[in-house]
């Protein structure tokens, strides 16, 4: 089950647009050095949205290795299909993290970026990912730490009251600090966390900052006291800034890289 924010065309659409500007791709560059496909692998790409990172994982198993893209969204998946149209080796099937359509000891990498924040029951999400996964199998997880962000506003409050509104936006906002305990408990052994720092402070107005100004502004209205007034109050005093050459954005999103151990711990459900 998730919560918040729907995956619907528009949304689908938006995503899709700001992950193939250049912060997002060096993201995505990142995690395919961290999740290193080999030819033949069977992978499997749980959440996996429009599908830059399933057609990539696809490259690098060829067409010797499968890839999987489980989603959720219609939408999503839609995109997720063009995109790797001409890609034997992917399959994309609609489906939800906590309930993967795979036999146990199927796969050999699982990829999960920005995507676990959003599910609410994230424990059985993982153990989903250590039953498919083979002994030896790694995973590569990314996720945001939403009380990272460092963001300028002259109104402090304001921008404290719209942040913790935005935070209703997925099931676990701070989802980064416990998921290495979460992977433990699930049987994986945690081989390395990272931080990734996405950073905008130019008036760039098709950059990611202007995505989430634009998703927080429709987002936070009727949330935790905030008006539509004081959202409108807060979106045109960001646009102000990023003209005038005051902008400052920055958020925390962390990679883990986990490998199932040889024996699997008792499922959490
Ligand atoms: C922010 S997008 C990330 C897409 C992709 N992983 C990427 O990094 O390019 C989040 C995606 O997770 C999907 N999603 C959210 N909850 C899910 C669930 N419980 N099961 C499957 N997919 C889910 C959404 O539909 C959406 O496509």
């Amino acid at each position: 089950m998730s919560t918040g924010l729907q995956f619907d065309p528009a949304m689908s659409k938006g995503i899709e647009a700001q992950y193939r500007r250049p912060q997002m791709v060096r993201r995505r560059a990142r995690a395919l050095v961290l999740a290193d496909p080999r030819i033949g692998q069977d992978v499997l790409d749980v959440g996996c949205g429009p599908g830059y990172l399933t057609a990539d994982l696809a490259a690098g198993v060829t067409d010797s290795g499968s890839v999987l893209g489980i989603d959720q969204s219609d939408s999503m998946l839609a995109l997720a299909g063009a995109r790797c149209e001409g890609l034997p080796q992917v399959r994309l099937e609609k489906g939800d993290a906590t309930s993967l359509p795979l036999a146990d000891a199927s796969m050999d990498l699982a990829l999960s970026t920005q995507v676990l924040e959003y599910v609410a029951d994230v424990d059985v999400a993982l153990s989903e990912m250590g039953r498919v996964l083979r002994p030896g199998g790694r995973c590569v997880l990314l996720a945001t730490d939403w009380r990272s962000v460092a963001w300028y506003s002259s109104d402090e409050e304001r921008m404290t009251r719209m942040l913790s509104a935005w935070e209703e936006h997925l099931a676990h906002p701070t989802l980064p600090r416990t998921l290495a305990a979460r992977l433990s408990a699930q049987g994986f052994r945690v081989d390395a966390v990272e931080r990734y720092s996405v950073l905008e402070t130019s008036g760039d107005v098709a950059d990611y900052a202007s995505m989430m100004i634009m998703a927080i502004a429709s987002f936070a209205p009727g949330r935790r006291g905030v008006t539509k007034e004081e959202a409108a109050a807060w979106a045109d005093e960001q646009g102000r800034l990023r003209a005038e050459g005051g902008f400052h954005f920055s958020v925390g999103q962390y990679f883990f890289t986990a490998t199932r151990s040889q024996a699997l711990a008792p499922p959490s459900r």
